[in-house]
């Protein structure tokens, strides 16, 4: 790994946050959040929405940016978009995210957030911005031209961060970059105008990616993942068809059997159990035994998730509210926010 040397600073100093969370919550604010681009599924919640929770629940100030204007970094449309906003505040309070305690807001609703992009982009240079890592995978992945959106996006997310002095955001190893640039912007800010932005971490998560149903990268575009809002009967049915292999017995080994062990991990994950432990108890059971067993796990453990989607599915107008009263608060900091930057620029008139 080429950033090895910055990735033991970075995950030294989460294990260092992590252990004074519980402490100080009240020293903490995590902003992060999601574009709306389809429905959450397992992979983020077991990856992220879980964690936000935790965090929620241990007294941290905690944000989560539903990033529309994202949507459109690799895409030629906005189609669904509203749909997907209103079925994501849906789903993140079926995960336990309060909206009492958690801020949920969006881009497009927070002009003075935006604004911060003009002061942000003249602390980055263009050689910086072109050789982020992460920028150029997606890209590569999108099959999209580099917009100017695209390019400048983690500066976007700096000032989804740093509008509302979020100091942790939950990240898997690979968005580190992100935080990097974050951390250069505030810094480069401070030093030139003024002490007005925190120091940014990335909280590093513990947990293992988890696999879609095939043993590949969890996607709704490879129809591998369990989407939160599904049936119990649609479960059964993506679990069914997912692709195992002719062997009877069942044993745990991603490398040459992913489709099994893909299910163990589904199953492992939701039960608390281990793989090794659920593919001995099934063995010469095959892989219809283990898909009902994955089938009763999933269904078992999201039931009370679904259950309070289903509520929320009735009641639009609650959700709507919720995001109202959310972009009210982002705006009420951003505007806050953006007069400190104001003053410290002098541009006060
Ligand atoms: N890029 C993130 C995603 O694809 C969403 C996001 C937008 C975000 N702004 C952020 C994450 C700021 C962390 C911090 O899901």
């Amino acid at each position: 790994m080429p950033n090895e040397g910055s990735y033991e600073a970075a995950l030294k100093r989460s294990d260092e946050i992590n252990a004074d969370l519980p402490l100080h919550p009240q020293n903490y604010t995590m902003l992060t959040g999601d574009r709306p681009t389809g429905r959450l599924h397992l992979g983020h919640y077991f990856g992220t929405i879980r964690e936000r929770v935790r965090l929620q629940d241990l007294g941290v100030q905690t944000n989560i940016i539903i990033a529309d204007y994202q949507v459109i970094t690799d895409r030629d449309t906005t189609e669904h978009i509203q749909d997907n906003v209103y079925n994501m505040v849906m789903d993140y309070m079926a995960c336990g995210i309060d909206p009492a305690k958690t801020m949920i807001f969006t881009h497009s609703a927070v002009p003075a957030e935006n604004q911060l992009m003009l002061p942000f982009l003249s602390l980055v240079s263009e050689a910086e911005m072109e050789r982020n890592p992460t920028v150029k995978a997606e890209q590569a992945a999108s099959g999209h031209t580099l917009t100017g959106l695209l390019l400048t996006y983690p500066v976007h997310q700096a000032c989804d961060i740093l509008f509302c002095k979020g100091n942790i955001v939950p990240v898997g190893r690979d968005q580190l970059p992100h935080i990097e640039i974050t951390s250069k912007i505030a810094r480069r800010f401070n030093e030139r105008y003024g002490q007005v932005f925190p120091d940014v971490a990335g909280l590093l998560t513990s947990t293992p990616l988890l696999p879609g149903l095939d043993g590949r990268k969890m996607s709704k575009s490879y129809g591998n993942a369990i989407s939160l809002c599904m049936t119990e009967q649609d479960t059964a049915k993506l679990i069914k068809k997912s692709k195992t292999d002719p062997e009877r017995n069942i044993t745990f080994d991603p490398e040459n059997r992913p489709g099994v062990s893909a299910l163990l991990t589904t199953a492992a994950i939701c039960t608390g159990r281990t793989e090794q432990d659920i593919a001995e108890e099934i063995g010469m059971g095959g892989s219809g035994q283990l898909k009902k067993y994955v089938t009763e796990a999933v269904n078992g453990y999201f039931a009370p998730i679904r259950e309070r989607r289903r509520q929320y599915e009735k009641d639009l107008d609650y959700v709507k509210d919720v995001l109202h009263d959310g972009n009210a608060r982002a705006n009420a900091i951003a505007e806050n926010t953006l007069n400190e930057v104001r003053e410290a620029m002098g541009m006060v008139y």
